[in-house]
C-alpha cells in the first residue's frame, strides 16, 4: 500500500510538475531582492534597443524582462516572451494585457528550439542558458532566428558562483570558455562585456559573418 501511495504521489507530482515549477518561479523571480540585483532598467538600457526592433526573451519566466524590453522597442516593435512552461506563458500574457503592452507576445518553446514565429534583432537569455540541455546545438539554432546584424545577449551566473541550480544539478554548470567556444563555432564573437551585475556575467555577442536568413 505504501509503495502504491508513493508511486501515485510521484506520478501526480510528475503530471503536475509544470504547474509546480511555475508556482516556484512566480514566488521567486520577481522578489524585491532579485529585481534589484538584476538592475532590469540598466540592463535594458545597456542593450541599446531602438523602437521598432524585435526581441526574443528566451526563458522569459514571469516576464519581468519581457515587459521592460517591450517598453524599450515601443509599439512598432515586438517582444516574444519564450518559454517551455505554458503556465508561465499564460501568466506573461495576462500581465502584459493588464499593463497594456500589445507588442508583447508569447511563444511556446521546445527544449531545443525557441520556435520563434519570425527572425529577431536580439535574442536575450537571462538566468536561462544554464537550463538549455544541448548548448552548442542551441546556439546554432539561435543563429537561424537572427536578422542580419542580430545579437545574442547572455546573462548567467559565472562558473564559480553559488547559484543554487548549478550547485544542485551538475549539468547546469558550464564554463565561460565553453560558452565562448560554442558561440565562436556558430560565428558569434563578444561585442560587449558588461560588468555591473553582481553575481552574473552579461555578454552581448554579434555575428559579423551571419548571412541574411531571407537571402
Ligand atoms: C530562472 S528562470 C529565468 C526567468 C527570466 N529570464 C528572469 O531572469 O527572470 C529560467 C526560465 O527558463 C525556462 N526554461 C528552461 N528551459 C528552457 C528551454 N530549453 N527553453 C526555453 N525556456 C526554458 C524556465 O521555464 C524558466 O522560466
Amino acid at each position: 500500500v505504501v509503495v502504491a501511495l508513493l508511486a501515485g504521489a510521484a506520478l501526480l507530482a510528475w503530471l503536475e510538475r509544470e504547474r509546480l515549477v511555475a508556482r516556484v518561479y512566480l514566488l521567486t523571480l520577481e522578489s524585491d531582492a532579485r529585481v534589484r540585483r538584476l538592475q532590469i532598467d540598466r540592463v535594458v538600457q545597456a542593450l541599446g534597443l531602438v523602437p521598432g526592433q524585435t526581441v526574443a526573451d528566451i526563458g522569459a519566466g514571469t516576464g519581468v524582462f519581457s515587459r521592460a524590453l517591450a517598453r524599450a522597442v515601443g509599439e512598432e516593435g515586438t517582444v516574444y516572451a519564450v518559454d517551455v512552461n505554458a503556465e508561465l506563458l499564460a501568466h506573461v500574457a495576462r500581465t502584459a494585457a493588464a499593463a497594456g503592452l500589445r507588442n508583447l507576445r508569447t511563444a511556446q518553446a521546445s527544449e531545443d528550439d525557441p520556435r520563434l514565429p519570425q527572425p529577431v534583432d536580439l535574442v536575450f537569455l537571462c538566468d536561462t542558458f544554464h537550463h538549455i540541455p544541448r548548448r552548442a546545438d542551441y546556439v546554432r539554432t539561435l543563429r537561424r532566428y537572427l536578422r542580419p546584424g542580430g545579437r545574442i545577449a547572455v546573462i548567467d551566473p559565472p562558473e564559480d558562483s553559488r547559484h543554487l541550480g548549478a550547485l544542485l544539478v551538475p549539468s547546469m554548470r558550464y564554463r565561460m570558455t565553453d560558452l565562448e567556444r560554442w558561440m565562436a563555432e556558430a560565428g558569434f564573437e563578444p561585442a560587449v562585456r558588461h560588468d555591473f551585475l553582481d553575481g552574473f556575467f552579461f555578454v552581448v555577442y554579434a555575428c559579423p559573418s551571419c548571412p541574411d536568413p531571407a537571402g
